[in-house]
């Protein structure tokens, strides 16, 4: 049945005989004694004073207490290799010392002003990104998270364009706002509340597309939604550069668009590119 069941890989499910876990290699680390609440006390906490809306993977799920570079240790201080792709804010290991005294250094001195007063480490850490960013992208919009990101690029281009229409992908994820729920299409991460003035085109999949990898057959349905679902204009194209979060039953993975479809996207300036997998482009 179709949702039945959440697993990250279809392949792992199947298999019923025993397999031998490769050994992790040695690692000069010791865990600090844990003698905090376990995973049962926090599940039941969580159940009592959590919304439900904040599930778990597993049925049993982990107690991570402490990390240190690329491993993850639960409450009994065994070691975990972290695989938990798709987080980006969390790529830079576990305790990176560098990362711990800027934090540190930062919270001695100042730990909170807002932007209607002067403070140096906003502006330098904007120069610094738009010093890594290609082409006109130079002017940085700091916001908490991918959903505000995505939020903000298409009031952004709605505001800009005047237009409201915006089209997005299907199987896309785009965050859990009303504006980016609206923008998501996939069953799992939508509620039924108003999303309005989004459509989602025919995903460019170039695995398991409906059209294969031709591309231009995917730019035609974007065409043909700007031409027969909105005036004729639109306030942007929204879609992750890389898929990475998929329907549940279509066996997960990542990649890229069929071939030509960004050729739809020609002779539009970027307006905005979020951290990760994702970004927005407007028209003019
Ligand atoms: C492609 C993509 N866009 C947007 C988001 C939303 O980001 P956040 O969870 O930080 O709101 C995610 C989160 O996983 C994502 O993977």
């Amino acid at each position: 049945m179709l949702g039945a069941r959440r697993s990250f890989s279809r392949l792992a499910a199947a298999v019923r005989t025993p397999v031998e876990v490769p050994r992790m290699p040695a690692f000069d680390h010791v865990p600090l004694p844990y003698d905090g609440p376990s995973a049962v006390e926090i599940a039941r906490k969580r159940a009592e004073y959590l919304s439900p809306s904040l599930f778990h993977f597993y049925s049993k799920p982990l107690n991570i207490v402490e990390g240190k570079k690329q491993y993850l240790y639960d409450e009994h201080g065994r070691r975990y290799l972290d695989a938990f792709a798709g987080i980006a804010t969390v790529c830079c290991g576990h305790t990176h010392p560098d990362i711990i005294d800027a934090i540190t250094a930062q919270a001695n001195r100042l730990q909170h002003s807002t932007v209607l007063y002067l403070n140096h480490a906003i502006a330098d850490f904007a120069e610094a990104l738009a010093a890594k960013m290609p082409g006109d992208l130079k002017v940085v919009f700091f916001t908490n998270s991918g959903t505000e990101a995505n939020e903000l690029a298409i009031m952004m281009a709605r505001l800009y364009t005047g237009s409201h229409d915006i089209i997005s992908l299907r199987n896309s994820y785009h965050g859990n706002a009303s504006g980016t729920m609206g923008a998501t299409a996939q069953k799992n991460w939508k509620f039924n509340v108003v999303q309005s003035g989004v459509h989602h085109a025919v995903n460019p999949d170039p695995y398991r597309g409906a059209f294969g990898s031709d591309g231009e057959k995917y730019a035609r349905d974007v065409k043909e939604i700007i031409e027969f679902g909105t005036t004729g204009h639109v306030a942007g194209f929204i879609s992750e550069a890389i898929q990475v979060r998929c329907w549940w039953d279509r066996g997960g993975g990542a990649w890229l668009p069929a071939p030509g479809v960004r050729r739809c996207e020609e002779g539009r300036r970027p307006l905005h590119r979020r951290r990760g997998p994702g970004g927005l482009r407007a028209r003019r």
